[in-house]
């Protein structure tokens, strides 16, 4: 079976049984400022889980693009991705355990779908804790169904517990399915669940009961719900006896453009393996991100920042492998062509993501080139070093002077058997900080002088239309100055070239429709570091005090800000841009009005 196969085999089966087929949703999640991408299947549907009505129902199905970064230096290793698809199915108050189970067995043995044989099969549930009780009923669930005692394996809340996704929300005991491998157990203990490699996670049946809220608390929810989640590329992995998804028909097209791209054959080197993997990874990921419809930029900030931690770890084993030129793009278009059927937005932002692409990977080339050379100079003394430290403010010359990342530092140093003293660098570069100030508040207090009702409106327009030309022109728009009257907006922002109507109207229509929706308009405290992991738009570096105020605008905007704001867009009028022009090198200046 392959991935495509197991997508339809999946949603027909479910959709068959009363289920909706519901669209999967975009990376970057509009429910959850604690992440930056969307880590599970059921990460859009929290707020359904949490008691709100689905329109499609309350027994859904689909597929969804996920992105967990947490594991980035596992990357390259046979089981690790960072971007993934996860197949599921949700009960919203509707069945339970009970069900649930009965539809992933059926779907795990039929001939039909998976025809996985009964002994091959293995489950885990829950061992109860104090919060939580034994999870008795799945299990005997499980036995009804023919897994015997020994294959139903009793595990701990650090094994069968599951969510939140992010930091809060729904999360329950789980019950997860497990393939033999068919090897000897590892010893007497050896059981689903165990990770020696005999038993393979394939499915996770998670029982919905909770909502962990943002004080710790773990509150039950209003109705129990069903989330499961299947991973696609480990189950093609496990269905096809392969020992690691880059073995897969999913990573073969890939690893054969990386191929293509480079003086290296796979197979011949355990390293270099590792960075066409990596490689294969990373561009799979980065392409996914920049081709959401909610189209990412790299920057320094938030998702796009991991982006450009993506290409740039890419490109940097690229040159591993002996590749000097562009390379990311063409394995870019392979993707492309791989996975526009399921996911069309991939062929519609084909142009966007080859030149994000080009673009970044150019940029980075430099930095790499300059940085590296620097390193080298330095390697003979850091080498005589016999605690094998580099030290921090060496690591943050390089940053600081050349831009080059302490992350890539770190590993240059890895390759010589050394370590960056990363205290220091985290010192130097804070120092760094501080030192920097521009004065960027009096910026971000622009025009708010007169604080009248219109001028509150013009100032939430403001936010909007920063953010509409981030996405209409990308993210290196950056405000440049603010001036607010009760007639009329005028902004400055970082821009190239003269804007076309259409991009104009574009705007226009970006932050119309905004207003339409009548989103509500929220200010939150928070210190410069974590607005800056909420993906907040700020110029930082600069200064600001250590606590700051970020105004949230429904699910388009973030903005470090001192306000005051309009308690929801709807009270705004209609935006109208009145004029667009120079306002010194690399600067533009729109003039806008609300009527
Ligand atoms: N949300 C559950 C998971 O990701 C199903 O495993």
């Amino acid at each position: 079976m392959n991935a495509h196969e197991l997508r339809s085999t999946y949603i027909e089966f479910f959709v068959s049984r009363g289920h909706a087929q519901i669209q999967g949703k975009s990376l970057l999640p509009d429910n959850d400022p604690t992440v930056l991408f969307t880590t599970a299947g059921m990460h859009p549907l929290v707020p359904y889980i949490l008691g709100q009505e689905h329109p499609a129902g309350r027994r859904l199905t689909n597929y969804q693009k996920c992105i967990r970064t947490g594991d980035i230096d596992a990357v390259g290793d046979p089981g690790h991705l960072t971007f993934f698809e996860m197949l599921g199915n949700w009960s919203l108050g509707d069945y339970f355990k009970e069900e649930a189970i009965k539809m992933s067995f059926e779907f795990l043995t039929s001939p039909q779908c998976l025809g996985i044989p009964l002994e091959k099969l293995g489950v885990t549930v829950f061992e109860g804790d104090d919060a939580a009780p034994r999870d008795e009923e799945s299990a005997a669930v499980w036995k009804s169904l023919g897994i015997p005692e020994e294959r139903i394996s009793y595990r701990p809340r650090s094994d069968n517990w599951w969510g939140p996704a992010g930091a809060t929300g729904p999360c329950g005991p789980d019950s997860e399915m497990f393939i033999d491998m068919g090897k000897e157990p590892c010893g007497p203990d050896c059981a689903p669940g165990c990770a020696c490699g005999k038993w393979l996670e394939i499915w996770n049946d998670v029982f919905m009961q909770y909502n962990k809220t943002a004080d710790g608390m773990y509150e039950p929810l209003a109705r129990t719900c069903v989330d499961t989640g299947m991973g696609i590329e480990r189950t093609i992995t496990i269905l096809n006896g392969k020992k690691s998804v880059y073995d897969t028909e999913i990573f073969a097209p890939i690893i054969a453009a990386v191929e293509k791209a480079s003086p290296y054959t796979y197979g011949t080197d355990v390293e270099k393996d590792k960075s066409t993997r990596i490689i294969a990874d990373h561009t799979r990921a980065a392409t996914f991100i920049l081709g959401d419809p909610r189209g990412v930029s790299p920057s320094n900030v938030g998702a796009g920042y991991v982006l450009r931690r993506l290409i740039r770890r890419a490109v940097r084993h690229g040159r591993k492998l002996g590749i000097e030129g562009i390379m990311l793009s063409p394995i870019a278009r392979v993707i492309i062509e791989q996975l526009s059927g399921p996911y069309p937005e991939l062929a519609q932002n084909q142009g966007f993501i080859i030149e994000e692409f080009d673009k970044e990977e150019a940029k980075f080339l430099e930095t790499l080139l300059k940085g590296e050379r620097e390193f080298e100079k330095l390697l003979p003394n850091l080498l005589k070093d016999p605690r094998r430290l580099m030290s921090g403010r060496l690591a943050f010359k390089l940053y600081d002077t050349y831009g080059f990342p302490i992350e890539l530092t770190e590993e240059l140093a890895a390759e010589q058997g050394m370590t960056v003293n990363r205290a220091e660098f985290d010192d130097a570069f804070k120092k760094h900080q501080e030192l920097s100030r521009a004065g960027s508040e009096q910026r971000f207090k622009g025009g708010l002088a007169d604080q009248g009702d219109m001028s509150v409106k013009y100032h939430t327009a403001t936010h909007l239309m920063h953010q509409a030309l981030r996405m209409v022109l990308g993210d290196h728009v950056a405000q440049k100055g603010s001036n607010i009257t009760a007639e009329r907006m005028r902004f400055d922002f970082s821009h190239n070239a003269p804007m076309s109507s259409e991009e104009l109207i574009r705007v226009e229509l970006i932050v119309n429709e905004q207003i339409k929706r009548d989103m509500p308009v929220i200010m939150n405290v928070m210190s410069l570091e974590e607005a800056k992991d909420y993906g907040a738009i700020a110029l930082f570096g600069e200064k600001y005090e250590p606590q700051v105020k970020v105004y949230t605008i429904g699910d388009f905007s973030k903005e470090v800000c001192g306000g005051p704001h309009v308690e929801r867009t709807g009270t705004l009028g209609v935006f109208k841009i009145q004029k667009e022009q120079s306002s010194s090198a690399g600067v533009r200046r729109i003039r806008a009005v609300l009527e």
